[in-house]
């Protein structure tokens, strides 16, 4: 069972000619509304590519009913989710004509899990079980403890990075998703190899999966290391998602009993899918286009 402790976000997209600067203002050309928020992006990916998966977090009022909505239409356990009367997390997205994006977050009710949560949550965890976690929400550290008290397994997409991040006890992590930037703010190294080898050095239990954007992805762990490039697509018309989708993917990938290979080369191809079209939860591919895409059966 793979359990996501993670944010529910209200994606506010405006589709933009271009991305705003310091002191401009600009008009959108469109805005939409989209279930988004990385733990609820990361949710979908899992059960989309056919993975167990239940949500805990927490929703926010009337207007974030077609969050939870999402997860249960996409087969996402949501039986520890916390229903209250606050405001949802949500996110201010710019997306320009290259699908290029950049976001401000609101954090709301992604702020609220708390001990009691964690308490209740762990509960349900048994040995093995793998917690996946962003870093969007509260009382990570205390979840991330409580689930290696039982033993389960841990896998970390710290995103956004930030100093909380940094102090995150990293050390129990299992499984690390993660792009350059982070990369470079977890080991002070900017070339991608550098950036492996520093993890591995910190952290040589773990299993690193770095993506590249553009350039594709990287595995290592203290056994073997490998390149995945990129998968090509038709036109890029937003990116928001792509690595929400990544990840998803290859745990899901994993726990099926695929090859770290084979389950980054599926990934690769479900984010070339992703960012096609526009959103973050509603752009996650379904396995079957994906295995075609992918030449599995
Ligand atoms: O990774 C994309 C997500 O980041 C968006 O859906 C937005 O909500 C932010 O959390």
């Amino acid at each position: 069972m793979i359990v996501n402790f993670g944010s529910l976000n209200i994606d506010y997209v405006y589709s933009m000619e271009k991305i705003v600067r310091p002191g401009e203002t600009l008009s959108s050309k469109e805005r939409s509304v989209f279930p988004g928020g990385k733990g609820l992006n990361q949710s979908v990916a899992l059960a989309h590519a056919g993975a167990e998966v239940r949500h805990a977090g927490f929703a926010g009022s009337e207007d974030a009913q077609f969050l939870v909505d999402i997860m249960e239409a996409s087969g996402v356990g949501t039986g520890l989710l916390q229903r209250v009367a606050e405001t949802n997390g949500h996110a201010v997205i710019q997306v320009d004509e290259h699908g290029e994006n950049c976001i401000i977050l609101y954090r709301g009710t992604n702020g609220m899990p708390d001990s009691a949560y964690v308490e209740k949550v762990g509960k349900t965890l048994h040995e093995g079980d793998l917690v996946l976690f962003q870093n969007e929400t509260s009382a990570i550290a205390e979840m991330m403890r409580t689930a290696k008290e039982k033993r389960a397994r841990i896998a970390l997409n710290p995103s956004p990075m930030d100093n909380d991040c940094l102090n995150l006890p990293l050390e129990l992590v299992d499984i690390f998703l993660l792009n350059e930037i982070e990369g470079a703010a977890l080991t002070g190294e900017k070339e991608p190899d550098k950036i492996l080898s520093g993890l591995l050095k910190r952290f040589p239990k773990a299993k690193i999966v770095l993506t590249l954007g553009s350039e594709g992805a990287m595995f290592a762990d203290s056994y073997k290391s490998f390149f995945q490039p990129v998968v090509e697509c038709e036109k890029v018309v937003d990116t928001t998602g792509a690595g929400d989708t990544f990840t998803g993917y290859y745990l899901a990938g994993i726990e099926a009993g695929m090859s770290d290979e084979e389950a980054i080369y599926r990934a690769a191809t479900a984010s070339s899918i992703c960012i096609t079209r526009m959103g973050a939860a509603p752009s996650i591919p379904l396995k079957e286009e994906v295995d075609t895409k992918a030449g599995i059966r």
